[in-house]
């Protein structure tokens, strides 16, 4: 497993960045979950998100993907992002915080940071949808 992290930390990967992906921080399933929403980027990688969701607050969100290491970091960092709070702070999450979290990710990995705030935003468009 050493070899793998040498390997993405050449690539440019941080330290966070490359614990995430290896320790598979957020990755699972919620049973019974507030909502879950699976997306598909233009790159052809998929992910798919998990939210338990009580009076407006999220209390726990998971992720699922077919992706990249970038994929991946950015589902655990966005995942660690969100919990604990408001759909509305939740929601204005973008990218940028994504990769202030991680430290470091190749630059051309951008749009796996946005695969993974665009999955999430649109679980929560589903949760408000299936609400009303
Ligand atoms: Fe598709 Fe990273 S290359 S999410």
């Amino acid at each position: 497993m050493s070899e793998v992290r040498e390997l993405l930390k050449k690539s440019g990967y941080s330290s966070r960045a490359i614990e995430y992906y290896i320790g598979k921080v957020n990755v699972g399933e919620i049973k019974d979950p507030s909502v879950r929403c699976a997306y598909t980027g233009p790159c052809g990688d998929t992910m798919e998100i998990f939210l338990k969701i009580e009076s407006n607050v999220i209390k726990d969100a998971k992720f699922q993907a077919i992706g990249c290491a970038g994929a991946f970091a950015s589902g655990s960092a966005l995942m660690e992002l969100v919990k604990g709070k408001t759909l509305e702070q939740a929601e204005k999450i973008d990218e940028g915080d994504i990769m202030k979290h991680l430290g470091r990710i190749p630059k051309q990995k951008i749009h796996c940071a946005c695969l993974a705030k665009r999955t999430f935003r649109k679980a929560i468009e589903q949760y408000r949808k299936d609400k009303n």
